[in-house]
């Protein structure tokens, strides 16, 4: 039933058979997309030996059920994910997916020795990296912090400085690292949560970096080697009220500000929004990239995202991706087809053309990060994050896959893919690209008709 959103009636009613038929059924066998390219029920290790994954469970350096998959990029078909240290027991953080006797496992990246807590040379909480697709650099920010999530009274642990690193994928090596200052990254507060790199000159220069529990935009120029941040309440903060977030009838309150973050193909804009709340903002980048700006009269809110979201990812073709964790689903502001309904240029444009792109109750419970690789697919990570803050996350495997790993033909690559420039959209005629994500104006009536029907029956549990 993905991508179901001609018939959103007929779509219910498919979701309500479904539910039926697994009550008996082998639970197992849902989420069989052939799109789907990693699942995992519960986390492992790629562990050197079994007696070293035996003392680790002993010695609670590993309790399988803190570990999931938040973050996640791919680089040359390889699939990079974070795991957060929200909680004790996540002895890896930052890791490479492989696939071994026919499971996929995690295998600690670059190595197991950078894993280790307590070490500041190490990492200690990635949240998330972005992947220079062109350099095969990876940008790392490791928060420094870990348990500031914990589910059982676990006191935070502000160990380290926060940090952002630059690794080189392809040579493995680290090309400069650097410690954020106190007055940019507190301490005790500090979430570094998503990040965005820009390019000036052919050459990839700052990072844009929220920061979800201090409320900020952190800006590192990699170029002078310096950083500064960016603090304002009104576009950063969770919206009052708006951090309910209700998915298949079970609602998790969120208090977080500025998380998800995408930069425009020409490097103009950076947008961003809190994901306790619905706004999406944006900020010219030649404002957020110098420190002391005029930020606050810079910002301008583009429009309202159909549900709350974490994760954003800008395509070279300028549409804008995002989840809507109430709804299951990934939609795409079409950002060229409102300038043309709305007869204005970029810098005015507000948020309307919006299409549901995929849906599905069962194989995209909440749809975390998403992101291009070159190979015009779009990859996103689902991870029931819901479920595993509400500590009622199924680890039997009698629901199915907790985590998974989608890619997703689409035709259209990530801002960051500076090999030409970009062509007309890809979206054919019929509103079918071959990906069977659906594109065309009177789509957006369908949109809104979709969303207020999902809005409806959300109400009915
Ligand atoms: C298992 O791996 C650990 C960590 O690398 C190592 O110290 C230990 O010697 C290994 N044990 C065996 C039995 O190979
Ligand atoms: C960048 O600044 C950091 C301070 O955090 C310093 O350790 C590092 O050596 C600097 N890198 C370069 C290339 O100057
Ligand atoms: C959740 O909803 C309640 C009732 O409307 C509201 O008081 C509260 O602020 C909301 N929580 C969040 C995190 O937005």
């Amino acid at each position: 039933m993905v991508k179901d959103v001609h018939c959103p009636l007929l779509f219910v009613f498919l979701v309500a058979a479904v539910a039926l038929v697994t009550v008996h059924g082998q639970i197992q066998s849902i989420c069989t997309d052939s799109r789907i390219m990693h699942k995992f029920v519960t986390l492992d290790y790629d562990w050197p030996n079994d007696t070293a994954k035996d003392s680790s469970i002993a010695n609670e350096e590993y309790i399988v059920n803190n570990n999931i998959i938040s973050g996640m990029k791919v680089y040359d078909d390889n699939v990079y994910v974070t795991v957060p240290r929200w909680r004790r027991g996540v002895p890896s953080t930052l890791n490479k997916v492989i696939v071994r006797n026919g499971e996929s496992i995690l295998q600690p990246f670059p190595s197991w020795e950078v894993q280790k807590i307590g070490d500041c040379r190490a990492l200690q909480y990635v949240q998330s990296m972005e992947i220079d697709p062109n350099t095969g650099w990876m940008w790392i920010i490791d928060t420094g912090r870990i348990n500031f999530f914990a589910a059982d009274g676990t006191p935070t642990q502000n160990l380290c400085p926060a940090k952002i690193i630059v690794y080189d994928i392809k040579n493995s090596v680290e090309l400069t690292r650097y410690e954020f200052p106190n007055e940019v990254a507190e301490r005790e507060t500090t979430f570094l949560n998503d990040i965005v790199i820009q390019y000036v000159n052919d050459e990839s220069r700052y990072a844009y970096i929220s920061d979800a529990l201090a409320f900020r935009m952190v800006v590192y120029d990699r170029v002078l080697n310096t950083s500064h941040y960016f603090s304002h309440p009104a576009s950063m903060e969770p919206e009052p009220g708006n951090g309910n977030i209700t998915i298949l009838g079970e609602t998790l309150p969120v208090s977080a500000g500025i998380n998800g973050m995408a930069l425009s193909w020409d490097m103009k804009y950076v947008y961003y929004g809190p994901v306790s709340g619905y706004s999406l903002y944006r900020v010219p980048t030649s404002v957020a990239s110098q420190p002391g700006g005029n930020f606050a009269g810079s910002v301008r809110k583009v429009g309202n995202k159909p549900s709350q979201a974490a994760g954003m990812a800008y395509s070279k073709n300028d549409f804008l991706y995002f989840p809507a964790l109430g709804e299951n689903a990934i939609y795409r502001w079409d950002i060229k087809l409102d300038m043309t309904l709305q007869n204005t240029d970029i810098a005015n444009v507000e948020m309307k053309a919006l299409t549901r792109v995929l849906q599905d109750d069962q194989c995209m419970v909440f749809v975390d990060i998403l992101n291009f690789n070159n190979d015009g697919s779009l990859w996103f990570s689902v991870n029931k994050l819901n479920k595993f803050l509400l500590t009622s996350m199924d680890f039997t495997g009698n629901s199915g896959a907790n985590v998974l790993i989608w890619k997703v033909p689409i035709g259209d690559t990530g801002y960051l893919d500076r090999t030409a420039a970009p062509t007309e959209p890809p979206v054919t005629d019929d509103g079918s690209n071959g990906a069977d994500i659906t594109s065309s104006p009177g789509f957006i009536v369908y949109s809104f008709l979709t969303l207020v029907l999902s809005v409806f029956f959300s109400r009915q549990f």
